[in-house]
């Protein structure tokens, strides 16, 4: 039968990214969970910037080391600045999906050691930025978005390249390495919303190898 709905469509967004619609639906509900038990164990906060504004989006990580900011700077960690203690380990689900969209976008042997999770409530955003605080930009970025949709812009390798306007919807898995690895990229204000499985709350991983 002639399926006009693809549920894998795939979307060149830029020179080497590519959105994978769907990819992470199969497993979305496992991802949920290992989320809600990293929550547990390393809490949803908001972090602080350098300049000193706390940022709208509530952050937590997983893997060897995670994503924090504060007033001193950005940096990759090995423990929860929270609480003193290791990330959660990454779950195996989330590193199987990592490896396996980065290998059908064409980048193979990515094997993550960071895992940030972000979670927007309504009005959370993220500003136009480069993911550049990784040692080795050969590795790909990869992000998995989950919940309420949202709007990612996707722009170039300058600050003022207009960005795409990228809708991103549960299960929606986006891919960015090589040429367009220190794209300028970011997330508009999250509309409100009732999503089935998250009620009013989008959650994003990103699968970086930082060290
Ligand atoms: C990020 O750039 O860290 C997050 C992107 C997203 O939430 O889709
Ligand atoms: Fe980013």
């Amino acid at each position: 039968m002639l399926d006009l709905f693809d549920p894998q469509e795939r979307v060149v967004i830029g020179e080497q990214a590519v959105l994978m619609r769907g990819r992470a639906l199969a497993v979305d509900t496992a991802l949920l969970a290992a989320i809600d038990a990293i929550a547990g164990r390393a809490s949803f906060r908001r972090m602080v910037t350098p300049g000193g504004y706390e940022m709208s989006v509530a952050m937590t990580n997983c893997g060897r080391v995670g994503w924090v900011t504060d007033r001193t700077g950005y940096r990759y960690a090995p423990h929860d600045p929270a609480t003193g203690r290791p990330w959660p380990p990454l779950p195996d689900v989330f590193a199987t999906l990592a490896h396996d969209a980065a290998t059908e976008a064409g980048f193979a042997d990515f094997f993550p050691d960071a895992c940030l999770v972000n979670c927007y409530e309504p009005g959370a955003r993220l500003s136009l930025h480069q993911d550049k605080d990784e040692q080795d930009y050969r590795h790909p970025v990869v992000s998995v978005s989950l919940g309420l949709p949202a709007t990612f812009q996707f722009g170039g390798l300058k600050r003022g390249d207009r960005p795409l306007k990228v809708p991103l919807t549960h299960g929606d898995v986006v891919v960015w390495g090589g040429a367009s690895r220190l794209v300028f990229h970011g997330v508009l204000a999250l509309k409100d919303g009732d999503h089935p499985l998250t009620a009013r709350r989008r959650f994003n991983l990103t699968f970086r190898k930082a060290l």
